[in-house]
């Protein structure tokens, strides 16, 4: 087999810490790997004063997929926005041309009651979204700050961005979506705010077209406050969510914490070639960073991910989700997770645990 190249991106705050329990996880599958590492972010500016250095830029083009830790720290807040922690996802997102990020929201079964609405509403929760990620008003020129001419105040200083959105651009994060959805219960959502916004008038008749070359998928459209409200309130009864980068940017964190746990929550964002970026939901935690208390199940979750979109190792891919599932099953929990009645561990015997998950139905 030839070797599987992975360019391992650990960041800031947590981000080391999970990552090496990863990394454990992926030695254990006895697989071609061949893994290199750099800074990111934080970690990188410190080192050679940009987010993304352009050898890390190089390094993860070069390699088949990007396992990625987290970024940032409040004591970057005040550097100039091109040389901020963020800069460096948003970086690889457009260098890379990710324009398509899977955050699934799934509410593991033992973990019901660390939602924070009512295990009822959560139980059974597997709801997909599928956000747009290398357009809209993330990425949109013109941006900047200037003397208004117009507007309620002419004369002051303000700021603007421009959202848009091309239709190439939608027609591809479509299909994508509906390409995802025949494999699950074969429903996309698509929200828009089409009732205010000529971009997301457009997003909606762009969507409704490639639509009906999907006659076995059924689409419904939603306004994005609409959407906000009723994933918590019937989350349930959504299946693939498609949506801009901005819409998808809030509306995954709301989805996220339905779930009680985003420290269990992968995400992959993928280009055109199946190259992809995949890392943990949350963030870099610095309040929480070299405590060894963070959770690493996301990030672990995520290099299966990896194995499954971007490699070719679907087995391997089942296999940690398997070995996960049967920590759980045992009782551990990180502390974010924690419930009375459960084992608390920490972020290196959380790792431990699945690698001895792992080894067990190997030789079993
Ligand atoms: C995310 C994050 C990023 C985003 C930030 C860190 C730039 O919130 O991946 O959701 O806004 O896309
Ligand atoms: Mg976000």
């Amino acid at each position: 087999m030839t070797s599987l190249k992975i360019a391992v991106l650990p960041g800031d705050g947590i981000g080391p810490e999970i990552m090496a329990e990863a990394i454990k996880v992926l030695n254990v599958l006895d697989l071609p790997f061949e893994m290199e590492s750099a800074l990111v972010g934080g970690a990188a500016y410190d080192a050679f004063g940009h987010p993304l250095p352009d050898a890390t830029l190089k390094l993860a083009k070069e390699s088949d997929a990007v396992l990625f830790g987290a970024v940032g720290d409040w004591k970057y807040d005040t550097l100039d926005r091109p040389l901020r922690p963020e800069q460096a996802i948003l970086g690889l997102r457009k260098n890379l041309g990710l324009f398509a990020n899977f955050r699934p929201a799934i509410c593991y079964e033992q973990l019901v009651d660390a939602s924070s609405l009512k295990p009822e509403l959560v139980a059974g929760l597997d709801i997909l979204i599928i956000r747009e990620l290398t357009g809209d008003i993330y990425f949109g020129q013109p941006r900047g700050r200037r003397t208004a001419v117009d507007g309620h105040f002419p004369g002051s200083e303000e700021a603007f961005d421009t959202m848009r959105y091309s239709r190439p651009e939608i027609e591809r994060i479509a299909h994508v979506a509906f390409q995802a959805a025949r494999k699950r219960d074969k429903r996309v959502t698509s929200v828009d705010k089409a009732n205010v916004l000529e971009t997301f008038q457009f997003w909606k008749d762009v969507v409704t077209e490639v639509g009906k070359e999907y006659p076995d998928v059924a689409l419904d459209h939603m306004y994005v406050d609409n959407a906000a409200m009723q994933l918590v309130k019937a989350p349930k009864k959504f299946d693939v969510i498609v949506t801009g980068n901005m819409f998808g940017d809030i509306l995954s964190d709301a989805a996220a914490m339905l779930t009680g746990s985003i420290g269990m929550l992968p995400s992959a964002s993928l280009n055109a070639q199946n190259q992809g970026l995949y890392e943990p939901s949350h963030g870099s935690a610095p309040d929480i960073a070299g405590k060894g208390i963070a959770n690493p199940l996301a990030t672990i979750l995520s290099a299966a991910m990896m194995l499954r979109f971007s490699l070719q190792q679907a087995d391997a891919a089942d296999r940690i989700e398997s070995a996960v599932q049967s920590v759980l099953a045992q009782g551990l929990r990180t502390v974010d997770i924690y419930s009375a009645g459960t084992t608390k561990v920490g972020t290196r015997e959380m790792g431990d645990a699945v690698v001895a998950a792992i080894t067990k139905t190997t030789k079993g």
